[in-house]
């Protein structure tokens, strides 16, 4: 009996036509489906489905409206070759097939065709408008941009002003032009004794010396830090406040204040990374509304909308706001204002929110899952947060642990990963629940890591 190409629907939340059409992107992307395969009828598919025949043929559709089959009178559809239709890019997978990825806090991989084609649709519409977009641009930004980023941004009780707004290529380069702006090389700066690794590569890059500061369940400890201070006068504190990467930690107010009132009187600068609170509610306000004459706030879009649009911000200072300038055009000139032309429709047409609320949705739902999983072991986490922190029980080394679930099929990160200098690194590990392809994937790579967890490590490592 021959097999026909099935789409996989199971956790597709839309239009059934649409995910058929998103289910033959993925399965060319994946190697699936090959340049001119054909594809089921109509009516094979439908029945299979147990769809109308229309819902395939509105499949089939929208499939060669984007470019990723063709019809041939009288034969059927054919699925494009790259080389082919040529609109169309293969990926290659960045990890080896079968690996399951719990190691990286991505956002999840949702179908945004069809909104990125209604923005550019919708900023097309205005030549005049495209002609500026397409030209060069200040470097801190277009000012409708800067402001449309702060109605994104505010809150109760806080919102930052267009003028201190600088737009930046994502998250990593705000935290780069930042630094540039703020130190020379061989300047302290302090970050979380565990910290996001892309801060310590950024440091390296610019020669800067980074020194740890002590953290507890609250993240930065301001004994710790004032002990710091006095020992290597920094000049900029970098620090997550909420959702810390990778420990989960979550300061409250009072702890904001204690760690503001240590920078005040040491006159440190602090860079604020909210690269990851784009999917959480209720959080204390960010240190910039406590301390807004010392703090740059970071952020960008790519965990909340799209990692690829590389749109990020600074809210800074506005007595920093040349040198920042002089950062970004040091580094880029300007950041694409395209890119940012098409957030800024997503936020004003309202697909900004959408796409919001359906990862958080999605998001909480996997934390519920890998939370019931892993509940007999001690886990941090915090709602909205794409990861967890698990500390390993007993006799289980990080480094043995990620080896050992790489070897299984899993990849997690380690503490090491996340290590500053050379100190004691804690045995625990940082699980994502956002890069899985879908929620089995997620449970069948948390059973593997349970399974490792209750069976320990072997007694004898493969070392001479
Ligand atoms: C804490 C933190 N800061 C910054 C970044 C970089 O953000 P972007 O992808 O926007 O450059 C990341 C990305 O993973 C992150 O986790």
């Amino acid at each position: 009996m021959s097999t026909i190409w099935l789409p996989e629907l199971t956790e597709w939340r839309g239009a059934k036509y649409k995910g058929i059409a998103e289910a033959i992107s993925r399965d060319i992307q994946q190697g699936r489906l090959n340049p001119d395969q054909k594809l089921p009828t109509h009516r094979a598919l439908a029945d299979a489905l147990g769809v109308t025949t229309g819902t395939v043929t509105r499949a089939y559709a929208e499939a060669e409206r984007r470019g990723l089959v063709y019809a041939v009178v009288g034969s059927g559809t054919f699925v494009r070759g790259a080389e082919a239709g040529g609109r169309e890019w293969r990926f290659t997978e960045e990890q080896p097939e079968g690996l399951i990825e719990l190691h990286l806090n991505r956002p999840l991989k949702t179908d945004r065709a069809d909104l990125f084609a209604r923005a550019m649709r919708a900023l097309a519409t205005h030549p005049a408008q495209i002609n500026q977009l397409l030209d060069y641009q200040p470097d801190i930004g277009v000012e409708a941009h800067r402001r449309a980023i702060c109605d994104w941004l505010a809150r109760d009780g806080w919102r930052p002003e267009a003028e201190q707004v600088v737009i930046s290529n994502g998250g990593q380069h705000a935290l780069l032009v930042a630094l540039m702006a703020l130190t020379r090389a061989g300047d302290t700066v302090l970050a979380e004794a565990l910290t996001y690794p892309g801060f310590t590569a950024a440091a390296r890059q610019l020669k800067l010396q980074v020194r740890s500061v002590a953290m507890d369940g609250e993240g930065i400890l301001p004994e710790s830090l004032e002990s710091v201070c006095r020992q290597t006068a920094p000049r900029v504190l970098f620090c997550t406040p909420s959702l810390q990467n990778p420990t989960t930690a979550t300061m409250s107010p009072a702890r904001r204040k204690a760690v503001l009132e240590i920078c005040r009187r040491h006159e440190l600068i602090v860079i604020e990374d909210e690269v990851s609170v784009g999917l959480a509610e209720g959080l204390p306000l960010p240190l910039a509304a406590f301390a807004p004459e010392r703090t740059l706030l970071i952020g960008s879009f790519s965990k909340s909308l799209a990692a690829g649009v590389r749109v990020g911000y600074l809210v800074a200072p506005v007595r920093l706001q040349s040198r920042l300038g002089a950062a970004v055009r040091a580094s880029c000139w300007m950041v694409s204002p395209l890119m940012v032309a098409l957030v800024c429709e997503w936020i004003r047409d309202g697909s900004a929110q959408r796409l919001l609320a359906a990862q958080r949705e999605e998001i909480a739902a996997r934390m519920r899952i890998a939370l019931q999983r892993l509940r007999n072991f001690t886990l941090s986490s915090q709602p909205g947060g794409l990861h967890l922190w698990l500390q390993l029980p007993e006799p289980w080394r990080e480094d043995e642990f990620v080896t050992a679930a790489q070897a299984r099929g899993v990849m997690v990160l380690g503490a090491s990963s996340f290590c500053v200098g050379r100190g004691a690194v804690p045995h625990a590990v940082r699980i994502s629940v956002s890069a899985a392809g879908n929620r089995q994937q997620l449970v069948k790579g948390l059973d593997l890591l349970l399974e490792l967890l209750h069976e320990g490590p072997e007694s004898m490592p493969a070392l001479l």
